[in-house]
């Protein structure tokens, strides 16, 4: 056979340097956004069980965590908030005092470049633990925005860089944009969970962030994982709305949706990389059973090929320093 018959692509990866200059994906350590858990209290930095190596701080122990973040070269953060008090309505998250308004003043004042993300939800601060208002069992979305949008507009006011709402109720995007707009934060963008499915792989953050439901579930507002096309709703109506980037959520069962929203949206696609995609490979490493380091950098580069400009990881750190070390 010669070179009329058959193509030789193993010419491209004949030497590692040849495989560098070829090679369509890198990952940067901009590219991420680490999560941070904060909770109320002093004193506290307690080790998530279901996720090795992931913390809850108080405030008086976060300076360590974020200086990390900074010495590594990762640009943003997302905030969690873990708050001591719950009730009916969320209060706490929409206090000027609440966990996450704190956080955020505390870690501006000291790091006024880091751009600080607020998760904008109720689930953590709602006794229930439901995104949004309960009324006999039912989740009740109109009630819910304005409640979301007084959260958003404090998150602001504590000085906040991007507003991340995660609550899927219908009409949020608008709700915050106008309560920002109103509140004079047009320049505060919002980076809406655009398409995010109610999935399994949650779990270990509802233990992190004390969020399960106490009943029911999140399906009548998160998405079906079986479903494109209402993907591609959701994520058209954000865009509408007024969102500035869109995320798709969770990313490694879902880097066909990945793909698809950054082929029809001219925004940056964040891939959220969740809590159960994280545990399932420390808990593998742990057992020895695979290559954390390589397994990792693969994944994150597989949801950059399928198209996010950024991914929310709680590898950020991990892969600061792997890259590095390169
Ligand atoms: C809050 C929220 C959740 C996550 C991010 N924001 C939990 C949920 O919707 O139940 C999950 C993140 C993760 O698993 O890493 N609404």
């Amino acid at each position: 056979m010669n070179e009329q018959q058959f193509r030789r692509h193993r010419r491209l990866r004949r030497t590692a340097s040849m495989r560098k200059i070829v090679r369509e994906t890198y990952l940067h350590k901009e590219d991420f956004i680490y999560p941070i858990f904060v909770k109320e209290g002093t004193n506290i930095k307690n080790e998530v069980p279901s996720m090795p190596g992931v913390y809850q701080w108080s405030l008086d122990r976060l300076e360590d965590e974020v200086n990390d973040v900074v010495r590594l070269g990762i640009e943003s953060i997302i905030l969690f908030g873990v708050p001591a008090e719950k009730d009916e309505v969320g209060s706490s998250a929409y206090d000027h005092n609440g966990i996450v308004q704190q956080a955020t003043r505390q870690i501006k004042e000291k790091h006024p470049e880091l751009t600080v993300i607020a998760d904008t939800c109720l689930c953590q601060f709602t006794d229930h633990g439901h995104c949004g208002v309960v009324h006999d069992g039912e989740i009740i979305n109109d009630e819910s925005l304005s409640l979301l949008a007084k959260t958003a507009v404090s998150q602001a006011e504590a000085g906040a860089d991007i507003i991340a709402p995660s609550n899927m109720m219908d009409g949020f995007v608008a709700a915050i944009r106008q309560g920002l707009d109103e509140a004079g934060f047009e320049n505060i963008p919002i980076m809406s969970y655009a398409v995010k499915y109610a999935s399994a792989f949650y779990g270990p953050f509802r233990d992190a962030a004390h969020s399960s439901p106490k009943s029911g579930d999140r399906k009548t507002y998160q998405m079906d994982p079986a479903n494109r096309l209402e993907a591609l709703r959701e994520a058209q109506s954000d865009v509408d709305e007024g969102a500035d980037f869109l995320i798709v959520k969770p990313a490694l069962s879902y880097l066909d949706i990945i793909r698809d929203v950054k082929e029809r949206h001219p925004y940056p696609i964040v891939a959220y990389n969740v809590s159960g995609e994280y545990s399932m490979i420390k808990g593998a490493a742990q057992n020895g059973w695979i290559n954390e380091k390589e397994v990792v950098l693969e994944k994150l580069t597989s949801m950059k090929r399928a198209g996010a400009d950024l991914i929310l990881t709680y590898f950020a750190k991990d892969v600061a320093k792997w890259l590095e070390e390169k």
